[in-house]
């Protein structure tokens, strides 16, 4: 059941247009469809079904004889199929009982469908694969006033998509459901209606969604002059849904929680992946419809191009510096765990048992630092005519990572055969960098190597870009940022100059690389004062602060004033913009500790991480002291909420400044903020304070403020979990899971629960005498036989195993082997499978 890259065929048959009508019912839903069939090649045709109850099978209007197809529980296989033909079907399915989210099912009373990856088989007989795309016509009978599905609407219910799509990229929705509407009229001149729909009573959540999409729409014009193609582009929320939200043609579905806000309800932080995933979905109408991948295996095809458009896209909006060190965190934090573990793998992979298993943070977010890589190699020129060679070239088809990297060496008229191994060698590379300096001559030696990866066991070099510039003792900048390609094992640098100068490598972290360079701390002073690449000075900090954590942790070594004094002035340096600050005050989190210690031979211990974090928090709060309060004010933002990010900025520093307010007053200033904030972003960080110092009322509080309001009440899940003492919180977790609220078919509320502990709580997750892990299973078992998917990715969670002590491994792999008999889903068996081999 392992499906390869090498086995790709084209289909014997194919479909070039559908038309399918649903008589909506929630237990019994009558799907008719009729294929229009043309054969390009000898072979049987064989179409994907699943759970599909079949009524009918008809060949050009005859019913097909027994000799002439086998219906099997997965597969219609036709055996003698003529060159043109008209196939049709009728099939019953029951959303209602569809807890898989995948496919047609039923969330508060709608209907929505999510057939990415493989979910328009659960629908009705198809060819389900991204290779087959054709046009659509869809009607949709039902007595619910809102019908809609991909296209344009021809009349009541029905719809007319003139694009060809694969199946993945169909949708349908019904419901009793209210439009926030606009238009936005193309660089072509096209007019197009703009609506958001969401449930009566949430129409005055929708402006900001809204208003993120006419901004994505002006910027893809602007920057990549990519118009929109069709008269109306629907945006539906949905409740309950596995993902983030999905790029179906003219009809994008969201996750709810990535639509709502309003300044009541929504943080900073809710605002920000609202604008991000809008312009994500609504980039893919380019990058991802109108071009698609030829097979699953080409994902990042995609998924890596759109993640870095929506990157870019969101730096234009936001601000680089601060926009790219928020990537680059979550690279390090999602991706360079999963590349440092059991589940590592290619960009593009080679094999898979359950594609949905392979929608990971390698996939997306190293498959975008894989093309920035490419742009910054190429230059900014050659990588816009590369661009626009892809769109002319290859719009209206299905391709694969060769067809994309082949624009690029015309354009560039540059050979990528080298380049290519970051989609073919998975594990994250480390650079080591070494200086010498004698008699005028500066020599920087650079080494790399890429760990050995599962099935990978030995790598070749890569083409590694690094961006560098060279500050004088002083901190004045005597090298402007250059990039320099290390293609070999090793390599040096040399430079006649009159003293040693200070290194700035990795600028705007050019390449998703580990870097290994001992270096005084003089130096990093001086790049955290002086740099002028913001993120080379962020980092400086980072690795300052880094260091002095894992000294604490391994040696109980003290937090020195130099390392204070430096993070205090940071803290109060009017000249940065706020949401620098905020980052630059973050500490490493307690799961990059981890993993750091491990590399560097150390057996992490969560407990003294999660101490010694505090401890170096407390350190920081000590020596800022009675600077705290006025800091904290001069981050005040009078006047009405806005979103836009100066006031966000402002509002993150506040909150990191409260938090270490906390650590000296008890909680006093956080009640403050509790009862009189304005906003979710601050009551929030407010809250979350409170927790922390155990008040004993804020959790009921919140509660009896927002119980009626679903996306509210998972933060309210996910932060009691997460600030729970390492010692409560699988017992905080446990307690909440027997609440009437708490409904585990509803993604986002079990993903705040259970992630609230495995993300939010590791010091919890890992207690040593297994309690959080044996939870944690409980409930992935409990969730798998109806929503593989969520349990299968959540299942992550244990990734990283192999990380601590004997005794915690026994008791992981106590668990992996309960979940492995289990009987599981073919999602979490490959997944459990996968970590068990570790
Ligand atoms: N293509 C969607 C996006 O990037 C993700 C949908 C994935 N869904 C799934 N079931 N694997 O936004
Ligand atoms: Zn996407």
């Amino acid at each position: 059941e392992t499906v390869h890259l090498a086995d790709y065929a084209p289909v014997p048959v194919t479909v070039t247009h559908l038309d399918v009508s649903f008589q909506l019912d929630p237990k019994a839903t009558r799907v008719s469809s009729r294929l229009t069939c043309k054969r390009q090649g000898p072979g049987e045709m064989v179409l994907n079904g699943e759970g599909l109850k079949t009524l009918s099978v008809t060949l050009d209007g005859v019913p097909l004889d027994a000799d002439r197809h086998t219906l099997g529980d997965r597969t219609l296989t036709l055996h003698d199929a003529p060159d043109e033909f008209l196939l049709e079907t009728v099939v019953e399915i029951a959303p209602a009982d569809n807890k898989a989210l995948s496919g047609l099912y039923m969330s508060n009373g709608m209907y929505c469908t999510q057939c990415e990856a493989e979910g328009f088989r659960r629908i009705t007989w198809m060819l389900d694969r991204p290779d087959v795309m054709a046009t659509y016509d869809v009607a949709i009978d039902s007595d619910l006033p809102v019908l809609l599905s991909n296209g344009n609407e021809r009349a009541a219910g029905v719809w007319h998509d003139p694009w060809p799509k694969p199946t993945y990229l169909f949708a349908l929705v019904a419901g009793d459901l209210v439009a926030t509407s606009d238009s936005f009229t193309t660089m072509e001149g096209k007019d197009v209606a703009l609506n958001v729909w969401v449930r009566p009573g949430d129409e005055d959540r929708t402006a900001y969604a809204l208003d993120a999409l006419k901004r994505s729409m002006a910027w893809d014009e602007e920057v990549y002059g990519r118009a929109y193609d069709l008269s109306v582009f629907n945006i539906v929320a949905v409740d309950d849904f596995n993902m983030g939200a999905m790029e179906n043609k003219g009809l994008n579905v969201f996750n709810s929680r990535y639509v709502l806000a309003s300044p009541e309800t929504a943080t900073d932080a809710d605002y920000a992946n609202i604008e991000r995933i809008v312009a994500h979905e609504y980039f893919h109408n380019w990058t991802g419809n109108r071009i698609t991948c030829r097979d699953w295996f080409q994902l990042c095809l995609k998924e890596g191009l759109t993640v870095f458009r929506d990157e870019q896209f969101s730096q234009d909006q936001r601000g680089y510096a601060v926009q790219r060190i928020g990537d680059v965190m979550n690279l390090r934090a999602r991706q360079f765990r999963e590349d440092a573990g059991p589940l590592a793998h290619p960009v593009r992979p080679e094999s898979f048992v359950e594609i949905n298993n392979f929608y990971t943070a390698t996939v997306y977010e190293k498959g975008a630092e894989v093309i920035g890589m490419l742009r910054t190699l190429i230059g900014a020129e050659a990588w816009d005519q590369g661009v626009a060679l892809y769109f002319e070239r290859h719009d209206g088809e299905a391709c694969t990572i060769e067809d994309w990297l082949a624009v690029f060496e015309e354009a560039a008229e540059r050979d990528l055969t080298q380049f290519k191994l970051w989609y073919s060698q998975a594990g994250t590379p480390r650079v080591r960098v070494t200086e010498h300096f004698s008699d005028g001559l500066y020599r920087i030696d650079l080494a790399q190597s890429v760990p050995p990866t599962p099935g990978q066991p030995d790598k070749q070099p890569m083409v590694i870009p690094l961006a560098f510039g060279l500050l004088d003792r002083e901190g004045n900048e005597i090298r402007p940022t250059e990039v320099r390609e290390l293609t070999t094992a090793g390599d040096s640098l040399t430079f006649d100059l009159a003293e040693k100068p200070v290194l700035s490598i990795l600028r705007g972290f050019s390449a998703p690389v580990i870097l290994e360079f001992d270096r005084p701390d003089a130096d990093r002073l001086t790049l955290l004062a002086h740099d002028t690449d913001a993120f080379s000075r962020w980092e400086a900090g980072r690795v300052l602060a880094k260091d002095r954590l894992m000294r604490a942790i391994s040696e109980d070594a003290e937090f020195d004033a130099g390392w204070l004094d430096a993070v205090a002035t940071l803290a109060q340096d009017d000249n940065a913009e706020p949401a620098f600050r905020a980052l630059a005050l973050a500490l490493p989190s307690e799961d990059d500790l981890a993993q750091s210690l491990h590399e560097a031979g150390i057996v992490p211990d969560p407990d003294r991480i999660h101490l010694t974090r505090r401890a170096a928090q407390m350190a920081v709060a000590e020596r800022l002291a009675n600077a705290l309060p006025d800091l904290r004010a001069a981050m005040a933002t009078p006047g009405a909420y806005s979103p836009a990010a100066e006031d966000a900025g402002k509002r993150a520093l506040s909150a990191s400044l409260l938090k270490l307010q906390t650590m000296r007053d008890g909680g006093a200033a956080a009640r403050r903020v509790y009862d009189t904030a304005d906003n979710m972003t601050d009551r929030m960080a407010a809250f979350a304070c409170l927790l922390d110092v155990g008040d004993p009322d804020v959790a009921a509080q919140f509660e009896a403020d927002w119980s009626h309001d679903r996306l509210v009440m998972d933060k309210w899940f996910m932060a009691q979990v997460a600030h729970a003492t390492p010692v409560d919180a699988v017992g905080v977790a446990e307690r909440l899971t027997k609440r009437a609220d708490f409904d585990p078919s509803n993604p986002n509320r079990f993903r705040a629960l259970i992630g609230g502990l495995t993300t939010g709580n590791p010091a919890g997750f890992h207690r040593a005498d297994g309690s959080g892990y044996a939870f944690v299973t409980d409930w992935l078992l409990r969730l798998d036989p109806s929503n593989p998917q969520t349990a299968a990715r959540m299942s992550t969670a244990f990734d990283s195993w192999r990380r601590y002590d004997a005794d915690r491994q026994a008791l992981v792999r106590e668990q992996l082997d309960r979940m492995a008999a289990a009987d599981p889903s073919r999602d979490l068996a490959e997944m459990v499978a996968r970590m068990r081999a570790a």
